[in-house]
């Protein structure tokens, strides 16, 4: 069977980028899943197959210098094109900004901007060949900086600048290239996240779920297929004028403009 259109996920174990995976899988021919754990990337193949989709699971810690090559090598050898990257792998840690040690800070940007960084330039070429299309994964923290998510508000704005960066140079070399920032949406991390918040808040888990909502002035959680929706619009034809661009999606959460 002819591979007409590739798309690379990362973080497609869980949450938002397994729920991308899953939605590419009805607008691409072959979707390949990265992550570290490999039991989970294997059912999310399972899932693609099962719509006629091809996959491929590559299971990668995506902090280490070499996994770009790995990955965007291992895809070409496999499939023979690349037409959209999607760099959503993300575990910056929520530490406050007086606590966190340099090494914290260095494992959130180890995954979060280089690996994206290092993926994206690995696949340039091949994105050039197919006039592809790159989506980083930033976060509407960058917009709100405070000292308890220090580093996930200063890592996703630099990945919101990085985007700007490689769009500027794909306007000449005919990738597009954008970055998405969602607000809260309930997925693993999300729920970590709560595991902290709550007592800090002197609320339980589940009081803490439901009342931050409200405090966050939406009407609810946003839901990774919405993200992924999101995703399948940007890496799509439909989307050609649009690059530079970085996109929130939060309920309405940030209402500045
Ligand atoms: N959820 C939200 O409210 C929210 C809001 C704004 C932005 N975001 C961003 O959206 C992205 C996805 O978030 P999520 O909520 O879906 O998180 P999640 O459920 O925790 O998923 C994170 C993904 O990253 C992968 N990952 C973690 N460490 C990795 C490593 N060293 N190498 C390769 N892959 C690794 C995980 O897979 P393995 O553990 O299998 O490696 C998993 O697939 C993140 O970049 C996050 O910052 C999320």
């Amino acid at each position: 069977m002819e591979i007409k259109s590739v798309a690379v996920v990362t973080g497609a174990s869980q949450g938002i980028g397994r729920a991308t995976a899953l939605r590419l899988a009805r607008d691409f021919s072959a979707v390949v899943l990265v992550a570290r754990d490999k039991e989970s990337l294997e059912t999310a193949a399972s899932e693609i197959t099962a719509v006629g989709a091809r996959a491929m699971v590559i299971a990668i810690d995506l902090r280490l210098p070499s996994s770009a090559e790995t990955v965007i090598k291992g895809t070409l050898e496999r499939f023979g094109r690349i037409d959209a990257l999607l760099n959503i792998a993300g575990a910056v840690p929520q530490i406050d900004l007086f606590q966190m040690s340099d090494a914290e800070w260095d494992d959130g940007l180890a995954l979060k901007f280089h690996g994206a960084r290092r993926l994206t330039t690995e696949a340039w070429a091949a994105l050039m060949a197919s006039n592809g299309s790159v989506v980083l994964m930033s976060g509407s923290a960058a917009l709100e900086p405070k000292p308890g998510n220090a580093a996930v508000a200063a890592i996703n704005a630099a990945i919101t600048a990085l985007a700007k960066a490689f769009a500027e140079q794909g306007i000449q070399d005919g990738v597009r290239v954008n970055s998405v920032s969602p607000g809260a949406v309930m997925t693993g991390r999300r729920q970590a996240f709560f595991r902290k918040w709550a007592p800090a808040h002197n609320l339980t888990v589940e009081e803490a779920i439901k009342k931050f909502p409200e405090q966050a002035g939406i009407t609810r959680f946003g839901k990774p297929e919405e993200i992924a929706d999101l995703m399948s619009y940007l890496v799509s034809p439909v989307a050609k004028w649009m690059t530079g661009a970085s996109v929130r999606m939060d309920g309405g959460e940030i209402k500045g403009i």
